[in-house]
């Protein structure tokens, strides 16, 4: 029997769930509820919500090991499994990262094994602005002409962490890696088309943020090819607009949809904690056919 309410929030992707209180204990039947809704729907929204640092991180280590943001700054000091995501600063140095997501991305696709998911907790909301848009990569994948899906199914792509930190550091946003950093972070290839290891649905696993290229083919095919997908995954009709409210905790399969961070004016305070479940490394549809055969 259900013990939760769960409402969905848009055709394609994320759910609402209510009446879960995530600061107390779950049971193991409560807690496959929400796995399944979170492998069902990419997306749950949790309203309500009021959860200390180690409440977030003890709901999100259930669902696997936690990751540590590479830029450790911006992480919390008691708590580094805790990025801080905000556009606040204090004695002129950002508490958090400014620039989190001002652009459609996976989390941590640029890891050999990418995250299985992000909870982004609100602790302070801007009275203007401050959404969240999601995709699923699902529908992006569905919805593709066949003859893109038959070019792509057995290509592979490189992500890069330093590429996107070189654009942010150039820009002003966000500070320059040290040689530390860079070093723990090299670029990797995972596939275009990934497939759930959970359901089995094929996703596109291509985005703005971190992508630098497709292997295997000339140079400016691969841009063409990028630009072609990215411009078919952040189409207005398939996105999904979150407007946060107070206690909301809002968790994304990295593994099934893209997310944008849309920022709010700069003087009106916006601070998020973000937790993020380290994943398994992706793979691809044409390996997954044919251990199917
Ligand atoms: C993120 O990309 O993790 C943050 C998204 C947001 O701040 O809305």
């Amino acid at each position: 029997m259900a013990f939760a309410t769960i409402t969905p929030l848009s055709d394609r992707v994320g759910v609402e769930i209510t009446g879960v209180d995530l600061a107390a204990p779950l049971d193991d039947a409560q807690f496959a509820e929400l796995r399944d809704a979170f492998d069902r729907h990419s997306l749950v929204v949790f309203r309500d919500q009021r959860l200390t640092p180690d409440q977030h991180i003890a709901f999100s280590r259930r669902f696997g090991e936690l990751e540590i943001y590479p830029l450790r700054q911006f992480t919390l000091a008691e708590h580094p499994e805790i990025l801080i995501v905000s556009n606040v600063y204090e004695d002129g140095k950002p508490i958090g990262l400014t620039d989190a997501g001002s652009y459609w991305h996976s989390d941590s696709s640029y890891r050999p094994e990418p995250s299985l998911g992000s909870l982004l907790f609100a602790h302070e909301l801007p009275a203007q602005g401050g959404d969240t848009l999601f995709v699923s990569a699902h529908a992006a994948y569905d919805s593709l002409p066949a003859h893109v899906k038959n070019r792509i199914g057995g290509l592979d792509a490189e992500h890069d962490y330093a590429w996107r930190n070189t654009i942010q550091s150039t820009n002003g946003t966000r500070p320059k890696m040290d040689d530390a950093q860079r070093a723990a972070t090299p670029p990797v290839i995972h596939p275009v088309v990934t497939v759930h290891p959970a359901t089995g649905r094929p996703a596109l696993f291509v985005n703005e943020a971190f992508t630098t290229r497709i292997l295997g083919v000339p140079e400016a095919e691969s841009r063409e090819l990028i630009a072609l997908l990215l411009e078919h995954v952040s189409r207005p009709d398939a996105i999904y607009r979150h407007a946060w409210k107070p206690g909301d905790l809002v968790f994304w399969d990295n593994r099934a949809t893209q997310h944008h961070a849309t920022g709010c004016p700069p003087e009106m305070r916006r601070v998020m904690y973000r937790t993020t479940v380290k994943g398994s490394a992706p793979v691809g549809l044409g390996v997954a056919s044919a251990a199917a055969r």
